[in-house]
Parts: structure tokens; sequence; C-alpha cells
């Protein structure tokens, strides 16, 4: 027989053979029968010895050549039968119609829904909810707010300044005059937002925090306005009962000016023993009043047509006192298990 027909008929063989062969152990009798030092490709190889001293080369390219394509398909044959076992293997330890467990889901930050809650309250009073820059020329936070230079209310503002006129807001009141630049009276705006002071942490504060802004400017409004707006605010938060109480207080840019507090929602204003209003049955919100008729006069507005009213509050304090939170920390902590249990 001629050595290409030799090679072929044994090709048929090896390739039979490989198809036989259904896991390593096979695999591995085909390899040493066919390709094995003793092996059936040998027996040809030896052959070569009989043939012309001219022919010898070319007959041992030849053979090179088929043991090479027959060791590539033995290393095919090899990989198909460990993807099959693969598959098997997974098919037999998983099942995969099986329903996958739910990923957890995140759930809103106390402040988000606190801040929600107030926003939706506002604007369905007609209030409109913008937000402004957490960076500050001082010209907003204090010289437009009736705030000058030399003012005493600029050190209660403890603050983080970039540059020599450029600081990190330590109130949301900036956008009182960012929005009477913007728009001619009336007006009617809340802006929620982060504001920044130099204070220590402790369980009340933070050198981060949110605060509310409250702006409404339009002809003939007046402080019961305020008292009742804010009164409806409070009902909306902490439930129906809610009264609201202003005390005298002093800020640069409104005239009257008052703190503005709520029953505690703990006592319910009896007071006493109760650790969250100290006893006083009262939690202070922040400050309010009626706009000075310096910003107003400054903004262009006419103090003698337009008044308005204004309030800025701790978000924060809100929080706290409406889930009964004791320590401020824990709402910036980020731990999923104490922010689950809010939305
Ligand atoms: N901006 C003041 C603060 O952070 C709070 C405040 C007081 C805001 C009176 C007002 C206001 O709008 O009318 O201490």
């Amino acid at each position: 027989m001629r050595l290409e027909d030799e090679l072929r008929e044994l090709r048929a063989r090896f390739d039979a053979a490989l198809e036989r062969a259904a896991d390593p152990k096979h695999l591995d009798e085909v390899r040493v029968s066919f390709l094995g030092r003793s092996g059936e490709v040998t027996t040809v190889r030896r052959g070569i010895g009989k043939l012309p001293g001219d022919e010898r080369p070319s007959a041992g390219k030849t053979i090179n050549d088929v043991v090479a394509s027959m060791e590539a398909a033995l290393g095919e044959r090899e990989g198909a039968l460990q993807r099959a076992r693969f598959e098997t293997s997974l098919s037999e330890s998983i099942d995969v119609t099986f329903p996958a467990p739910p990923s957890p889901l995140g759930s809103l930050h106390p402040i988000r829904i606190v801040t929600n809650d107030l926003c939706g309250y506002f604007e369905r009073h007609g209030f409109a909810v913008v937000l402004g820059p957490e960076i500050e020329p001082d010209y907003y936070n204090f010289d437009a707010l009736n705030i000058p230079a030399d003012h005493p209310a600029r050190e209660g503002f403890d603050s983080f300044y970039l540059t020599e006129h450029l600081l990190l807001r330590p109130h949301t009141s900036p956008m009182q005059i960012r929005t009477m630049e913007d728009y001619p009276p009336p007006v009617a705006v809340v802006v929620p937002g982060k504001c920044y002071r130099r204070d220590a942490v402790d369980a009340r504060h933070s050198y981060m925090f949110h605060q509310i802004e409250g702006l409404l400017v339009a002809k003939d409004v007046h402080f019961g306005h305020l008292k009742g707006t804010l009164t409806g605010m409070c009902r909306k938060l902490f439930g129906p009962d809610q009264a609201v109480r202003f005390r005298p207080s002093y800020f640069p840019f409104t005239e009257p000016s008052a703190e503005v507090d709520t029953t505690c929602p703990r006592c319910r204003g009896a007071g006493g023993p109760c650790r969250m209003c100290s006893g006083s049955g009262w939690i202070e919100l922040g400050g309010s009043g009626m706009v000075h008729p310096n910003v107003l006069q400054q903004m262009e507005y006419d103090p003698d047509i337009y008044s308005g009213w204004a309030f800025g509050f701790g978000i924060e304090r809100l929080a706290l006192v409406r889930y009964d939170i004791d320590d401020i920390r824990r709402l910036f902590e980020n731990q999923p298990e104490f922010l689950a249990q809010f939305s």
C-alpha cells in the first residue's frame, strides 16, 4: 500500500476511535495506541526505511504533518469533553430555574423623607422649590442680608472660607437674595440644602447640616400668614394637634424677628421629665421674621408696596424630633440597618 493510502486509512480509524472515546481514560487509550512509542504511527514510520533514499525526506514530512493534525484533533476532543462534563456538573448541582433571592433595596434617608414632605407641603401652597449653590460670595451670605462686614452677627456664622470673599454657605438665606434678584415680586420659594459651619461634632452639631429656607413676598403679607403657614407645616410633619410658638429674637435680615418652637412630639407639650425638650414642652425649629425693609429695598422691591416673611429651619432637627433619634451623628454614619427603618 502506498504511504498516503496507509496514512489515510489510519487517520480514518483514529477519527472513529476519537469519536467513540467519551472520557479522559478512553481518550488516553486512543492516544497511546496511535501516537504512543509502539503505536500505529511508529509502525508506519518504520516503513520509511524500506523506501528509496530520495523519497524518505518527503515521506517523513507527510507523516509528521499527519501526526500534528492528529494531536490537534485529540486536543479539541479533550476540550469538548471537558466542557460537556462541566455543563453536566452544573445542571446536576444548580437548579437554574430556581428563583433568585431578591437584591436588597435601598431606602430613603430620613433627611430626604423630611425634605420631601416639607417641599410637598409648600408646593401644595403655591411655593416653588429652588436650590442654590453651596459656595457663595460673602455678598449673598451677609452683605445683601443686611449683615455688613463689621456686624457682630457675622461671627455667629462661624464659616469655612475658601478665599477672602468666598465661603461654604453657613445658611440657606443667600437664596432669598438670589430669588429677589432674579424675579420681580410676588415670590414664594422654599430652598432645601446643605449648609456648613465650623462646629465641633457632638450629639446635636455637625459641620455639615441641612436647612430649609422659606421666603414669601407679596402685597399685604403679614405675620399671621407666617404663623398659619408654619402651623400647617408642623401639623403635616408631626400630627394634627401641633402648636407653634414665636419668641422674640433678632436677625439682621428680618424685623420683627422670632424663634419658632413647636409642641414637643414626645411629651405632647407636658414637659416634666421629657428628655427630648428638656422639660420645656417645646422644640425649637429655627428663625423667622418679616423681611427687613433694607433687604427689600436693596433688591428693588418697594417696601411701601410689598412685605414678606422668611424662615430658616434645621432639617436634621426636624428629623431627630420626628423619628425620636437621639444623636445627629446617626444620620451621617450610613448604616443601612439604621436607615432602613425610615422608608
Ligand atoms: N439664616 C438663619 C440662621 O441660619 C435662620 C433664619 C432666621 C432664616 C430668620 C430666616 C429668617 O429666613 O427670617 O441662623
